[in-house]
């Protein structure tokens, strides 16, 4: 029997990993797409990137609507939710409804903190694999994948049950990390070679140490007027505000999670220093999501983590400093956006 995998938003990030699955034999992909769809169902997605030759994706299925993907009935052994994490917009937990089936394991690769809960309260008891990843890669034109740089993902199953206070481990939990392994295995075999697993708590600090860089990169762009990383991080004085943002972030972690931060993981400094680095001149997607009046990840990078520190009364004065002002210009440009209808 194949594997079946169904991408649920084949933008950028979805239609990229998916399409390395594709290419290995027995894995077959498919697609929910939404405003690529025609150009997608016609011609597949052509990637391009410095590390494979250019190739063309196409996806067994392509489907317009959850509801036709629902029609197809087929089992999804896995479903790679690659949506813009927009909680404040939308629930895309329930994009999956009909298509999780018994052994389906649901793949988060979306930035940010507090993603899973929405997927897990509407199907409780199915695997949740958490993926954290630092591609570089964008869709400039509908069906039309650039990846720039970077492959690295890493994947764990959520089990919140395991977090202090929680329930403790559960039977489903081997199957779970059982699930974890055998997605990264079929990355690697698709050319991510850099495609890391993890367990639950590993996975949760490897995404607050992403939402390090998140939540000083991409709202201090925003409000700098789109400034991009490697100006930002060379600027006397801007890099003290990131560097601050990201330790505040990288403090906080082991407070909400109950454990002290992994060694491995690179300080703020490096981190900083490596940006300064990196001429690619690329900008933070949260200003280009502002720059083209679309809504900012505002609450998974932001919000979502202001709150759960309140709840452990720590305060995160950088972050919530940034969060009120972007989400109140937000409301504002949102107001004057119906204001015009
Ligand atoms: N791009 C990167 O380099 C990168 C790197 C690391 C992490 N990330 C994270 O990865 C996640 C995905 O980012 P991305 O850059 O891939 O975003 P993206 O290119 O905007 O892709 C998201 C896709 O989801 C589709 N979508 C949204 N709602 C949908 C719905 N209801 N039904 C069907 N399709 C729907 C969008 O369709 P429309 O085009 O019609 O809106 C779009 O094709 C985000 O959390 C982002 O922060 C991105």
């Amino acid at each position: 029997m194949p594997t079946r995998v169904l991408i649920v938003g084949a933008g950028a990030v979805g239609a990229f990993y998916g399409s390395r699955l594709a290419t290995t034999p027995n894995i077959l992909v498919s697609a929910l797409c939404r405003s690529n769809y025609k150009v997608v169902a016609q011609s597949g997605f052509r990637v391009s990137s410095p590390k494979f030759p250019d190739y063309t994706f196409h996806p067994e299925h392509t489907f317009t609507s959850p509801a036709e993907a629902r029609n197809a009935k087929l089992h999804w052994d896995y479903l790679l939710v690659s949506t813009k994490a927009l909680p404040d917009v939308s629930d895309d937990s329930e994009l999956l409804e009909g298509l999780v089936g018994e052994g389906t394991a649901v793949v988060l690769v979306q930035n940010g903190i507090g993603v899973e809960a929405p997927y897990l309260k509407r199907f409780p008891g199915v695997t949740v694999l958490s993926a954290v990843t630092i591609v570089s890669a964008a869709q400039p034109e509908h069906g039309v994948i650039k990846h720039n740089r970077w492959t690295r993902i890493s994947v764990g199953p959520y089990l919140p049950h395991l977090d202090a206070g929680g329930e403790g481990a559960k039977q489903s939990d081997a199957e779970a990390e059982t699930k974890g392994k055998a997605f990264v295995e079929m990355l690697k075999q698709g050319g991510i070679n850099d495609a890391e697993v993890y367990d639950h708590a590993g996975l949760q600090f490897v995404r607050w140490h992403k939402l390090a860089i998140n939540s000083a990169m991409n709202p201090s762009s925003v409000l700098s007027g789109g400034s991009g990383n490697q100006a930002m991080s060379s600027d006397s004085e801007l890099s003290r505000h990131l560097l601050g943002v990201m330790n505040e972030v990288l403090e906080t972690a082991p407070k909400v999670l109950g454990k002290p931060l992994p060694t491995k993981l690179a300080p703020a400094e490096k981190v900083l220093e490596s940006t300064r680095k990196n001429s690619s001149g690329s900008k933070p997607s949260m200003a280009i999501d502002w720059s083209e009046g679309k809504r900012m990840e505002l609450e998974v990078i932001l919000g979502n983590a202001v709150r759960l520190a309140r709840e452990k009364g720590v305060e995160m004065p950088r972050c919530q400093s940034m969060y009120a002002l972007l989400r109140m210009a937000q409301e504002n440009r949102e107001a004057a956006k119906s204001s015009k209808l």
